[in-house]
């Protein structure tokens, strides 16, 4: 395919020249004497180059190309100058300009400069091409994250999703199991059809039988109409079950039948309904405890996990946290309206260090809270709710990566102790740091330095005292 280029001057004898040599190499030329035709034809037609005179009555050659960018962000501009202006020459290069071209020019001069330019944007396509590979194998649907072990989750959406089989995903509150039950379901052939996320854990037994199964009219005081159940409205979709090791004894015996015999009876029915809904299901608690005390039948258990998926904590992944970041800092710039665009190497550390019992969640809040204090351009540094640290993270304090540096790694666990440590002093001496550094023998000056440096926000430790110890993060 030829190359099309725009040339755009006021002087008709001059565009006519350059079309000449232009054509005469295949180029594809298009003619504009001034700005605002030239931004017409840019809208309506695609071009590889703009070569565009510097000085024309209205607007110039420089104002144009800032335009045409607009509406053409990967054009390439070339500005023509006059001989010996050198000041406008710079002047477009910094705006951006591909090149300038010195008038009057040979025609070899011009087709020479077109030629490199050309070169150019082809590099800069494959460098665009490379990252957006790159961007795409760190990342699925709305996933992110490039250590391995979620790219193992990503190839098993990736399988799981050209099948029916039931899937059943674990992992700590806000890991993103929601979001991995989406993605598995927007790569399915389902993706068309509803996705309908019911949480079990929120609601009373009776409640969720009909949201589930639907009713009858007349089926219990209240029902005067009949309801489609949730299991009906997601036909030949996706039904996530979130919470799903919440659900009392009695459902679980009727979501069994349900699984077993692929029909349902609407409450108060003796209709059977045909189900054809792929089910996800998810837990935050540690379902083979329930099934070993009895609360959970292993039946139902086997029925739905025919697919085990589990998302380790973020603390087991912490190379995903800058790519977090990245993506949460553009997300909010976008929501809030703000421009940060940088985060201090202190901040980082801190996100580093930390040992994140809240997960993707608690980064996306520590992030949110940070864009609502800072005013400049750079988040200078974090902080953490006490509501939501500590020493829950307990025997994973130690957990080994050898995906990182030792030292890296190793100063990792210092930081994690240190804070850990410093908390709880903060929370026995209820927020006073004095007292917390007497009672445990730190240096008070020492003290302080640390609790700036963790980000520990011991004033609301003190507001708190004899509130709840420990609320979960949620939005
Ligand atoms: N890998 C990820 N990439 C981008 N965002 C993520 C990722 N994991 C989680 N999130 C975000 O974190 C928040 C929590 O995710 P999600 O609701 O899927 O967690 P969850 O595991 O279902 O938590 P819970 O057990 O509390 O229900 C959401 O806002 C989600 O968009
Ligand atoms: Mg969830």
């Amino acid at each position: 395919m030829s190359h099309q280029i725009l040339v755009v001057d006021d002087q008709v004898s001059i565009c006519q020249h350059i079309q000449a040599i232009l054509e005469s190499e295949d180029y594809h030329v298009g003619i504009a004497h001034r700005g605002d035709q030239a931004l017409i034809k840019l809208s309506s037609q695609s071009f590889d180059i703009l070569l565009a005179d510097m000085k024309m009555p209205g607007m110039d050659g420089l104002e144009l190309f800032k335009r045409a960018r607009k509406i053409a962000p990967n054009i390439s501009g070339i500005i023509m100058t006059a001989y010996g202006s050198i000041s406008s020459a710079v002047e477009s290069i910094k705006q951006g300009a591909s090149d300038y071209l010195e008038k009057p020019f040979e025609p070899e001069s011009l087709l020479l400069l077109i030629e490199k330019t050309l070169k150019e944007r082809e590099i800069l396509q494959e460098l665009r091409d490379l990252r957006r590979e790159v961007n795409r194998k760190y990342s699925f649907g709305n996933l992110i994250g490039k250590s391995h072990r979620m790219q193992a989750i990503y190839d098993l959406i990736k399988k799981v999703s050209a099948t029916n089989a039931r899937v059943f995903i674990t992992g700590e509150t806000g890991v993103g199991k929601e979001l991995v039950a989406k993605a598995i379901h927007f790569n399915s052939h389902r993706k068309n059809k509803p996705f309908v996320s019911i949480n079990c854990g929120a609601l009373a037994e009776t409640l969720l039988e009909t949201e589930l199964f639907g009713h009858e009219k007349g089926a219990f005081t209240g029902a005067i109409r009949r309801k489609e159940g949730k299991f009906e409205y997601a036909r030949k979709g996706t039904m996530f079950l979130d919470e799903v090791g919440d659900i009392s004894s009695n459902m679980q015996v009727k979501l069994l039948r349900v699984l077993q015999e692929k029909k349902l009876e609407r409450v108060g029915g003796n209709q059977p309904i045909d189900v054809d809904v792929r089910l996800i299901s998810a837990t935050n608690r540690d379902i083979k405890e329930k099934i070993a005390s009895g609360d959970f039948r292993i039946e139902l258990f086997y029925r739905l996990n025919v697919v085990p998926i589990h998302i380790p904590p973020l603390r087991e992944r912490i190379e995903d946290i800058p790519l977090l970041v990245k993506h949460f800092i553009r997300f909010f710039n976008k929501n809030l309206n703000k421009n940060i665009r940088h985060i201090s190497v202190r901040a980082m550390d801190q996100l580093m260090q930390h040992s994140w019992p809240g997960n993707v969640r608690e980064l996306e809040n520590v992030l949110e809270r940070a864009f609502v204090t800072t005013d400049g351009d750079t988040i200078d540094a974090v902080i953490f709710s006490l509501d939501n640290q500590g020493t829950e993270m307990g025997d994973s304090l130690l957990n080994i990566n050898i995906d990182i540096p030792f030292l890296t790694a190793r100063s990792i666990v210092v930081n994690r102790f240190e804070k850990a440590y410093l908390f709880e002093a903060l929370k026995r001496y209820n927020g006073n740091v004095s007292k917390a550094a007497k009672g445990t023998g730190v240096n008070p000056r020492t003290f302080w330095r640390k609790i700036n440096y963790y980000g520990l926000d011991y004033a609301r430790l003190r507001s708190k005292v004899n509130s709840e110890p420990h609320v979960r993060v949620r939005h």
